[in-house]
């Protein structure tokens, strides 16, 4: 038989073509499901026979309580796409994040999936391989030092004292109610901003900047999304290539420009006002030497870090209590009782309230504000993980909802309880079973959150000062915590009502 090659039309090869693309993923979602060395562990079909559903709940923002929900199905350890594996267990917290493995340190991170959108944390600790990761954290772990943190206090309570006055000006202008979830996002961001970059954007007193505070909660979004896309397999991924990165949110990645130029003014300019740049400028002159580019990607990366992450607990720990007021009671009291006057609410002194700390930790556990997992990937060798062994090369992560969540692991776990966290004898009866270390909003390891004591002090002041001026109650019914999450959390208005207690 012979075949007029000029016959074959464009119809025909269109046809053969997506015949092709079905036959393979036909025979590809049958050897995931059947034959994959992965097969044998729990988890639906559909999310062990491609990565769409894996993609699907991360694009509609739903990946976190997704998770939540299979583990409390399948248990302990999920097959949530067909090269993935989510846990939420504690001994495999210690062993993916913080371990020493035969021929490399930890486990990798899954780098890729965050350097999509190239933006301007792509050569931050963030992003970078764990050579690069080692050397810059050594530098910057050395500027985030207890002294340092000593240091930006001044500017730190001058930021909380702004949140003070203007909350207090909202409230007189709309009845007492003030979203509180806004406030806490330009309190954060001019909180980090100072400290890191010696730049008091001011956004508390000035309108300027405000807009642009929104964008950063996006930039998190983008990432994830285009993260997502990128995940996809072979041909998906071919065809991403094609679409213009604008669609990915490129241009609200690109609006980082405005930290950007400040941090460069600044590296120009030479370090002045002692912040957290300038240190790391200061510890920068050894062997360890970041780049300058280096030094501008992760100062940016200081403050997109250090404001989504504080205004969510901040966000979510007022939430709970004005939803629980035996807790709201208790927590007033020793704010209140702890102190003579408002100039003693120091850093040092709000870290000796234990009740405070206990709530903060309890929000923290029950609205982790990175809810979804960390993706590592288990070095070529394959390792042991709770138990179980794990290829190499399959991505394997802690499900931070779903562990926090897991009745495995807290005593009512969907219960906002601070007395979890008391070390006193009736509380640790009764929640003597809770695996506290399963809780680690930081993270563990040598890649856990450098920013995580400023975090502590930046949330303890600001809530010691605001209950010590201001009596707090929630004005709508809705579940504020029933938020969809892009990495992050996208946060709702929180309305409150302030009533001047002093
Ligand atoms: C409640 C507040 C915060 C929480 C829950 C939090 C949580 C985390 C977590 C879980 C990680 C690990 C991410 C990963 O493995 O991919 C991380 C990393 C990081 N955080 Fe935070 N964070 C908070 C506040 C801050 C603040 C205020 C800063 C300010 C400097 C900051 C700076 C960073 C940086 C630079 C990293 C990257 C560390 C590395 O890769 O070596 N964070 N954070």
């Amino acid at each position: 038989m012979r075949y007029n090659i000029h016959k074959i039309s464009w119809t025909d090869v269109l046809s053969y073509s997506l015949a092709s693309i079905c036959i393979y993923c036909a025979i590809r979602a049958i050897y995931n499901l059947y034959y994959h060395p992965l097969s044998h562990f729990p988890g639906p079909s559909a999310f062990g026979t491609t990565r769409l559903p894996y993609v699907y709940h991360q694009v509609t923002g739903n990946l976190a309580a997704t998770f939540h929900n299979l583990h409390e199905k399948y248990g302990p350890i999920v097959r949530t796409a067909p090269n993935e594996l989510s846990f939420n267990q504690p001994d495999a917290l210690n062993k993916i994040y913080n371990e020493q493995h035969s021929g490399c340190p930890v486990f990798p991170k899954n780098y890729d999936s965050f350097n999509e959108t190239r933006n301007q944390i792509s050569k931050s600790v963030f992003i970078a391989g764990d050579a690069d990761h080692a050397r810059m954290r050594k530098v910057i772990n050395q500027a985030f030092s207890e002294q340092a943190l000593r240091d930006q206090e001044p500017r730190i309570q001058d930021h909380v004292q702004s949140l003070m006055q203007q909350v207090d000006a909202e409230a007189r202008k709309n009845a007492g109610v003030v979203d509180l979830n806004a406030w806490y996002n330009f309190a954060a961001f001019d909180m980090i901003a100072d400290a890191a970059l010696g730049e008091p954007f001011n956004t508390l007193k000035r309108l300027t900047y405000r807009p642009w505070i929104n964008m950063i909660g996006k930039t998190w979004k983008a990432i994830s999304l285009a993260s997502a896309v990128k995940s996809m397999a072979p041909p998906v991924y071919l065809l991403r290539r094609l679409i213009p990165t604008g669609i990915f949110l490129q241009k609200e990645v690109n609006k980082f420009d405005l930290v950007l130029n400040r941090v460069k003014e600044k590296i120009a300019m030479g370090t002045g006002r002692i912040d957290l740049l300038s240190r790391v400028l200061a510890c920068n002159d050894r062997k360890e030497r970041m780049t300058e580019d280096e030094i501008v990607s992760n100062a940016t990366l200081f403050v997109a870090a250090g404001t989504e992450t504080v205004t969510t607990l901040l966000s979510a720990l007022t939430y709970l209590i004005t939803k629980d007021s035996r807790v709201m009671a208790k927590l007033a009291t020793e704010i209140r009782s702890s102190f003579s006057d408002e100039r003693s609410i120091t850093i040092q002194n709000v870290s000796r309230l234990q009740y405070l700390t206990a709530c903060i930790r309890e929000a923290l556990r029950r609205f982790p504000p990175i809810p979804e997992g960390l993706p590592r990937i288990v070095p070529p060798s394959g390792e042991w993980i709770s138990g179980h062994w794990i290829p190499g090369g399959t991505f394997v992560q802690i499900s931070t909802l779903a562990t926090n969540l897991s009745i495995s692991n807290f005593e009512a776990p969907e219960a906002f309880i601070p007395e979890r966290w008391l070390d006193d004898k009736d509380n640790a009866t009764c929640f003597r079973n809770d695996k506290k270390v399963a809780s680690q909003p930081f993270s563990i390891g040598p890649r856990n959150c450098v920013g995580q004591n400023i975090a502590m002090a930046e949330m303890r002041l600001v809530m010691a000062r605001l209950l010590w001026s201001f009596d707090l109650q929630g004005v709508v019914q809705e579940d504020w915590m029933d938020q969809p999450t892009y990495l992050l959390w996208e946060k709702k208005p929180l309305p409150i009502r302030l009533t001047r207690c002093r």
